[in-house]
C-alpha cells in the first residue's frame, strides 16, 4: 500500500500510496527539532506518541465537523490523509501568553488573552517563518480574503474545541499551530499535526509545561512529558 517517498519534513516523511493518488501515508519521525532545526535531537518513540495523539484529536475534531484532511491512523507511527497542497502559512492561535509573543511585544507570560489572538507565520525555513500580516498573505500565497476569513473562522472554532478536549485531560491550551492545505477539488481543509509538538499545554493544576517547551528550554524528559499526554487522552477522552 505505501508507495515511494514524495517528501521528507523535519518531524514526517510523506508516501504516495499505490493505486490511491489522492491519498498520502504520514510517518511520524522520532526526530524532535526547535528553534526551526537549529536544536536537534532523537527520541526513540515519539513518533508513535504524536501520531498516536494526532490521530486522537483529528478524530475528535472530525466528530464535531472540523473538515480535515485526516481518515485514519494505520499502525503506531503512520496515518492515511487525503493529499493536499499546503498553504504556507502558520496559523497560531494563543489564548495565554507564551514563547515568541511575550518577546516580540514584551507582554508578561501567563497573561489571558480574551478574544483569543490569531496570528500569521510565514512558512519559510530559509526565512526563520516570520510573522506576517493579512495583505503578506495574500500576496505570499494563493488564498483570497474570503479564505483567509474561512481559515481564521475555523482557527477559532477549532481552539474552541481543544480547550474542551485538554481541559478533559486536565490540561490547558496555552497556544497551538495549525496548517491548511487543499484538496483537489480546491476546499481548504486542515492539515498537518496537532501535538504537543504543535500546542503549548500546561497542567490544569501545577501549570507545569508538558509540551515540546520541555525540549526547547532542557526543563524534562520529552518522551515522559508526551506519554503522559497520550495517557490523558486515552483515559479521560472521549473521541471516537
Ligand atoms: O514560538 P511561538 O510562541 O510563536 O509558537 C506558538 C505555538 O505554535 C506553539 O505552540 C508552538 O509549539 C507552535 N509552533 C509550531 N511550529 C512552528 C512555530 C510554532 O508548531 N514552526
Amino acid at each position: 500500500m505505501k508507495g515511494s517517498l514524495l517528501y521528507e519534513g523535519k518531524a514526517k516523511k510523506v508516501y504516495h500510496v499505490t493505486d490511491q493518488p489522492e491519498r498520502l501515508i504520514l510517518s511520524y519521525k522520532n526526530d524532535a527539532t526547535a528553534f526551526n532545526g537549529k536544536k536537534k535531537d532523537q527520541f526513540e518513540g515519539k513518533g508513535r506518541l504524536n501520531n498516536l495523539i494526532t490521530s486522537r484529536v483529528f478524530d475528535y475534531l472530525k466528530l464535531h465537523h472540523i473538515p480535515s484532511h485526516f481518515i485514519e491512523a494505520l499502525n503506531d507511527t503512520e496515518q492515511l490523509v487525503e493529499k493536499t497542497t499546503i498553504i504556507p502559512l502558520e496559523v497560531v492561535v494563543r489564548n495565554v501568553a507564551a514563547g515568541s509573543i511575550t518577546r516580540r511585544l514584551g507582554i508578561e507570560e501567563k497573561t489571558t488573552f480574551t478574544p483569543p489572538i490569531v496570528e500569521l507565520f510565514y512558512k519559510k525555513d530559509e526565512l526563520d517563518d516570520p510573522i506576517i500580516n493579512d495583505v503578506h498573505a495574500y500576496h505570499l500565497t494563493d488564498v483570497s480574503e474570503q479564505e483567509l476569513t474561512r481559515i481564521k473562522e475555523m482557527a477559532l472554532t477549532i481552539n474552541e474545541h481543544l480547550i474542551e478536549l485538554f481541559k478533559q485531560a486536565g490540561l490547558q491550551l496555552v497556544d497551538f499551530k495549525l496548517e491548511f492545505g487543499r484538496l483537489k477539488d480546491g476546499t481548504i481543509v486542515l492539515a498537518d499535526e496537532i501535538s504537543p509538538d504543535t500546542c503549548r499545554l500546561w497542567d490544569l493544576e501545577s501549570g507545569q509545561k508538558l509540551d515540546k517547551d520541555v525540549f526547547r528550554e532542557g526543563i524534562g524528559d520529552l518522551i515522559e512529558t508526551y506519554e503522559l499526554i497520550l495517557q490523558r487522552l486515552e483515559e479521560n477522552t472521549c473521541a471516537k
